[in-house]
């Protein structure tokens, strides 16, 4: 496996983009691969065989382009089938669960909300997750069907984003801690901070960026180039190309104002 070979970075739509861009930010010189399964998006709601067979595609595709390294940049996908995924490659896979663990760590015995897809929350992954964290802190679940659609569709910041806000956070009160479970869910960071301005909003992505460079160093595959390239890929073209440099660009900003969250 060569060091200049791209990593894979998965998500069933435009979520997977807060990781890449963060990964961006920290990896600057690496080649990417960014594959989304638009055609099977919302991964949310669908059925676990879908998402394994969706999942297995992508890995699948994108081995045969030579990754050396693959990010499930998606919650659900991860709780579902990253064990699948990995019976199949010897390249290392991480994957992503919210981010319980750091939030009850830093918040002891204190309100933490944490907002994903049903799917994510019903998983028994999540519960294993939760049955460690729950003595530390009360957790409220928060699952948010139709959330990521609204930001596939780029409602991340207007009145769509809010009057669904509205109806989700309605009676919760006092939170101290909020657990993007999503990586959809960045995208709505500056809406989610007006309804809880006291709040600190945890996102997963930050520390699965971390686990990817130390992971890189390890197997010694670190690129040693101080600039990479992105190639995307996705089973629904007509949708999501036109639309991906802008979600980039959005996100990049949002980090970039938020002193990389
Ligand atoms: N971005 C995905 C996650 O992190 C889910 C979005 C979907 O429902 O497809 O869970």
């Amino acid at each position: 496996m060569k060091e200049t070979n791209p990593i894979g970075i998965f998500d069933s739509g435009v979520g997977g983009i807060s990781v890449l861009a963060r990964a961006l930010i920290s990896l600057p010189g690496e080649n990417f691969i960014y594959y989304a399964d638009t055609a099977n998006f919302p991964y949310g709601d669908k059925e676990p065989a879908i998402i394994k067979k969706g999942l297995c595609q992508a890995a699948e595709t994108m081995n045969a382009k030579g990754i050396k390294t693959m990010v499930v940049a998606c919650n659900t996908a991860t709780s579902v089938a990253i064990e699948d995924i990995r019976a199949c490659y010897d390249f290392p896979i991480l994957g992503m669960e919210p981010a319980l663990k750091p939030a009850v760590e830093k918040a002891e015995n204190k309100r933490v909300a944490v907002l994903a897809t049903a799917l994510t929350l019903r998983e028994s992954k999540f519960h294993k997750l939760l049955a460690k964290c729950q003595s530390r802190g009360q957790i409220i679940n928060l699952p948010a069907p139709g959330l990521a659609d609204l930001v596939e569709q780029g409602h991340y910041n207007d009145a769509e984003g809010e009057k669904y806000l509205t109806q989700l956070f309605q009676g919760l009160k006092d939170i101290d801690v909020i657990v993007l479970g999503c990586t959809h869910y960045l995208f709505l960071l500056p809406l989610i901070q007006k309804y809880f301005p006291q709040a600190e909003i945890i996102d997963g992505g930050l520390g699965t960026v971390r686990h990817l460079a130390h992971v890189l160093a390890e197997h010694d595959l670190k690129t040693k180039a101080t600039k990479g390239n992105i190639e995307v890929m996705t089973t629904k073209p007509s949708v999501f190309l036109p639309r991906f440099q802008g979600h980039l660009d959005y996100i990049t900003a949002i980090l970039k104002q938020n002193n990389n969250i």
